[in-house]
């Protein structure tokens, strides 16, 4: 892209968002900033990115006919999926045709789609270290696999599913029929089918942020953000921060495999790798070709955030993935099954010293849902770990 339009003119340059969420929102906000007209589009009406976009469109994602239509009839020069559940299959029709591009590209969008195609990709293709896994479509195979291959500890999760949405740890026998069923329950497509994963007994776990963007030279130039650790709870983030402190030789490591599968997943844009880290041994587990929940830290800590780098590397612009303060995000629950809740305790939260929150303005709350994050910065990373924590317990949401 070398020119930029303005918005809602003819010339506009427009970029459309499928999935307009709380990572979707601050995209959205860094292109509006490059003056770029924007279409905001989710499942649901109001989503956080859709109160910030130029227009909102509420379809059916995973249905290709609802997706094509709506490409065809708005024709935005970039589509950037920013959730999984897309009909990907049209994705790549669309772009083999000449459409429309595909962000970082349809291939991309369909083999992170579901945990089997980017696993397949990395252990089998690239010959990356991965946590031992095989695939399975009745509790029979489950059992059987375990019982042959991968042993207890282990992981179940459901093929198609995040934020550890039916996923379990087992340690025997007696787990395998409540992890099944747990898998059936929480997969976003009933299709039955699950990976069981060898457990891995990591020391800590990061998300390598990586940028392919184009540099002076016109070519594609791969960067790297400053590791960012984080802790998980039922699969979930609760918390991150950055810099996480590594061993050269697993930063290293790290980086060459956040290399090896972004190079190969191509195209432009940030992608979070998500490793597992061991003294100086490091496991791929999965990547976003997108932006990273973990990855809301650079919100506090980054010259460009995740956000802003995302939107550049998209745009064919130059990015800087350099680190202006060590810092801290902690996650703000729902804690309430409600919609239209409030928010006390703000400015509370806000007195906490080098600290900011984002609310992302979802239309309905849940108990375990994600609402908001607290942000902190600070020289001493346990600092701002601790500032960010305190400030996230302040904010309590209500029901109206
Ligand atoms: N094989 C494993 N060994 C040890 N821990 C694991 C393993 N697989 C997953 N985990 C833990 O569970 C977390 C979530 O797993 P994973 O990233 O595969 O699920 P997810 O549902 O895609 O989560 P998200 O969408 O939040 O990234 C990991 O970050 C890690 O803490
Ligand atoms: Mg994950």
């Amino acid at each position: 892209m070398t020119t930029f339009g303005t918005p809602l003119s003819p010339h506009a340059t427009k970029v459309m968002l499928l999935g307009s969420g709380e990572l979707g929102k601050e995209v959205l906000i860094a292109l509006q900033r490059l003056g770029v007209e924007t279409i905001a589009v989710d499942r649901y009406e109001n989503a956080p990115g859709q109160q910030v976009a130029h227009h909102a469109r509420t379809i059916t994602m995973s249905d290709p006919a609802q997706l094509k239509a709506l490409i065809e009839k708005e024709k935005p020069d970039l589509v950037v999926p920013e959730i999984e559940a897309i009909a990907t299959a049209m994705l790549e029709e669309l772009e083999d045709a000449g459409v429309v591009r595909v962000i970082p590209t349809a291939r991309a969008a369909r083999l992170t789609m579901d945990r089997e195609g980017i696993r397949r990709l990395a252990a089998e293709t690239l010959g990356l270290p991965t946590s031992p896994y095989v695939f399975c479509d009745s509790q029979a195979e489950l059992q059987a696999a375990i019982d042959s291959k991968i042993g207890y500890p282990c992981v179940v999760k459901p093929v198609m599913s995040s934020s550890g949405k039916g996923q379990s740890k087992l340690s025997g026998p007696q787990d395998v029929q409540p992890a099944w069923d747990c898998a059936m329950a929480g997969g976003r497509v009933s299709h039955g089918r699950v990976i069981v994963e060898g457990f891995i007994d990591f020391d800590y776990e990061i998300t390598q942020l990586t940028v392919r963007a184009v540099g002076a030279s016109g070519e594609i130039e791969t960067h790297f953000c400053e590791p960012i650790g984080h802790v998980q709870v039922g699969g979930d983030y609760v918390e991150s921060w950055q810099p996480h402190p590594m061993r050269a030789a697993a930063l290293q490591k790290s980086r060459d495999i956040a290399k090896a599968v972004t190079d190969n997943l191509g195209g432009q844009g940030l992608f979070g790798v998500e490793l597992f880290v061991k003294g100086d041994e490091v496991w791929f587990s999965e990547v976003s070709p997108r932006p990273h929940d973990t990855g809301m830290v650079t919100m506090a800590t980054q010259v460009q955030t995740q956000f802003e780098l995302h939107a550049r590397a998209i745009l064919g612009l130059p990015v800087n993935t350099a680190l202006k303060s060590p810092g801290a995000s902690a996650v703000i629950y729902g804690g309430v099954d409600a919609t239209g809740i409030v928010f006390e305790g703000v400015a509370e939260a806000l007195q906490v010293p080098n600290t900011d929150i984002r609310l992302f303005g979802k239309p309905e709350s849940f108990v375990k849902r994600r609402m908001g994050v607290a942000l902190a910065f600070d020289a001493d990373v346990e600092v701002a770990r601790t500032r960010a924590k305190q400030a996230a317990a302040k904010v309590k949401p209500r029901a109206a």
